[in-house]
C-alpha cells in the first residue's frame, strides 16, 4: 500500500476510535482582515476522493472565516508515531438539505445540545451553567474540507521522511522533500 492510501486509512480509523490520535484535528482560518486563529476539531469522515468532514455550529467564527477565505490548514499529530499530517484544503459548507438531515438524525441526542445554544458560540456569558438551548431551531452544519495539498513528516532515527502530495485533477504527486 503507498503512503497516501495508509495515511487515509489511518484518518478513516481516527473517525471510528474514541482514542485514535487523529481523531482531533487542528484547523486554523484566515479571515479578510488577515485575522488568524485555529480550533481543534473532531474528524467524523474521510471519502474515497479524501474530502473530510467536521461538523459545526453555523454562528461560529470558523464559517465567519470560511465564507471571507476558503482556504483552511489542518494539522494531525501521533505523538507516539513522531508522524505529523498538515493538509492545505478548500473549505465548503454541505448544501444538500437531505445530507444534512441525515446526519443530524443520526446524532445523539445528549450531543445535539452543542448546535441548538439560545446564543451563539462566543458570545460573552456570566455563568457557563446559564446556557439555553432550542428545541425548535438548529445550527448544525456539515464542513467539507477538500484537500489539495497534504505534506507528511514522519520523524526517525536514520532519515526522517517529508513527502508532499499535490492534488493533479483525480490523482495526486508526490515528492519527497527536504526534512
Ligand atoms: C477536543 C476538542 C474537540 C472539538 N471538536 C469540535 C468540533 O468537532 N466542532 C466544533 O465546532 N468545535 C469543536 N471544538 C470546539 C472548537 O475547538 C472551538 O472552540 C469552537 O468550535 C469555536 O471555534 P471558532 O469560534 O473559532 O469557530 C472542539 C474542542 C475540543 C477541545
Amino acid at each position: 500500500m503507498n503512503i497516501l492510501d495508509s495515511i487515509k486509512n489511518d484518518l478513516r480509523k481516527a473517525t471510528r476510535k474514541q482514542r485514535h490520535r487523529f481523531r482531533y484535528f487542528s484547523m486554523a482560518t484566515c479571515g479578510i482582515h488577515g485575522h488568524v486563529k485555529q480550533r481543534m476539531l473532531v474528524l467524523r469522515d474521510v471519502a474515497d476522493d479524501f474530502t473530510l468532514t467536521a461538523y459545526t455550529d453555523s454562528r461560529s467564527k470558523k464559517i465567519t472565516h470560511i465564507k471571507e477565505n476558503n482556504e483552511v490548514s489542518l494539522l494531525f499529530f501521533d505523538p507516539r508515531r513522531f508522524v505529523q499530517i498538515c493538509i492545505t484544503a478548500t473549505a465548503a459548507t454541505e448544501k444538500d438539505e437531505n445530507k444534512v438531515l441525515d446526519l443530524w438524525n443520526q446524532i445523539k441526542p445528549r450531543s445535539r445540545k452543542d448546535y441548538i445554544t439560545d446564543i451563539p458560540p462566543g458570545t460573552v456569558i456570566r455563568d457557563p451553567s446559564g446556557v439555553g438551548h432550542q428545541d425548535n431551531v438548529h445550527y448544525f452544519t456539515v464542513l467539507r474540507l477538500i484537500p489539495e495539498k497534504i505534506e507528511y513528516v514522519k520523524l526517525q532515527k536514520i532519515h526522517h521522511l517529508r513527502i508532499l502530495f499535490v492534488r493533479e485533477g483525480n490523482s495526486w504527486n508526490s515528492d519527497y522533500l527536504v526534512p
